[in-house]
């Protein structure tokens, strides 16, 4: 099998250690191109590579003539509405970790719009949750419910637009968020990717609360969903990224993982 090329855009906590993947050989790839609005960002990790040689690129454009045939977009819900379409449409596939940016449903057509032309696909990795799997085999019977709960330390949260609330001073859980994930997504845009990937996987627009909580190190997250064939209740509690407390570390192994799948010569695909 050929080795795939694969670009990355955003070198931050998750886009670093996508590389690093690549790099080791866990991931078995070429990485052609890495972009970043803060150059830098890309020129330094450039310079702790050996195996590899990406260009590092000034903007989408450059990124499109080294012919990536898959994207790794580990930037922001603004860089998914900027390049995407045009990655799909130029030949590249979308791996899509801003997943927030897909629940506009304007955005989410005129992806899947470039990705028909292009013949190209969008994935989404599971992210920092797990059982995405069951909940979209689910959706043949229809959901009663779907809901995450979500604790997060207030440090790692992220609250934009009003009210605007200064978290570091909660001393006790609070709720800081409820209502649709289409919702959670604007107001929380850093933090919620997890409400959107379940949504999406679901096809209905979850339930969500988010609870600042300064007696938890971990972010925990709690989904239910209730259907005709299952009940399922998943706990997760993820040990924040070193780089980026926002970011569980499982969003970017997970990451990791989907690339592995969609590089890898394996001839057995486990897990739906
Ligand atoms: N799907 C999930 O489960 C999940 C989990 C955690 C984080 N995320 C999301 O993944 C994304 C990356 O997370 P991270 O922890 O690596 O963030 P990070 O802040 O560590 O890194 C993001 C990088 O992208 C760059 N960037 C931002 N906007 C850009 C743009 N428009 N064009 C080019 N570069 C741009 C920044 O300069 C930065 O270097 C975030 O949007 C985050 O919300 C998803």
């Amino acid at each position: 099998m050929k080795v795939k090329r694969v670009a990355v855009i955003g070198c931050g906590s998750i886009g670093s250690e996508v590389v690093r993947a690549i790099e080791e050989g866990y991931v078995k790839a070429e990485l052609v191109a890495l972009y970043d609005i803060i150059k830098d960002k890309c020129v330094e990790l450039t310079k702790q590579l050996r195996s590899q040689e990406p260009r590092v690129v000034s903007d989408l454009r450059e990124l499109m003539t080294e012919k990536p045939e898959i994207v790794v977009e580990a930037a922001s819900q603004d860089a998914v509405r900027e390049y995407g379409e045009e990655v799909l449409r130029g030949g590249a596939s979308l791996v899509v970790l801003s997943v927030g940016a897909l629940m506009d449903p304007n955005t989410l057509n005129k992806l899947l719009k470039a990705a028909e032309e292009g013949n190209t696909y969008i994935y989404v990795p599971t992210g920092a949750i797990a059982a995405l799997d069951a909940v979209r085999a689910l959706r043949r019977v229809g959901f009663e419910k779907v809901t995450l709960r979500t604790r997060k330390p207030p440090t790692s949260l992220k609250l934009v637009g009003e009210p605007t609330k200064d978290l570091s001073k909660v001393r006790e859980p609070t709720a800081v968020f409820r209502g649709k994930a289409s919702e959670a997504v604007k107001k929380l845009p850093f933090n919620i990717n997890v409400s959107a990937a379940l949504s999406l996987a679901s096809g209905t627009d979850a339930e969500v609360e988010v609870i600042a909580d300064p007696n938890v190190r971990r972010n925990v997250h709690e989904i239910e969903v209730i259907s005709k064939a299952s009940r399922i209740t998943v706990r997760v509690e993820n040990v924040p990224s070193p780089r980026n407390p926002r970011t569980s570390y499982l969003a970017t192994l997970s990451a990791i993982e989907l690339l592995r799948k969609l590089t890898s010569p394996d001839r057995l695909i486990v897990g739906t």
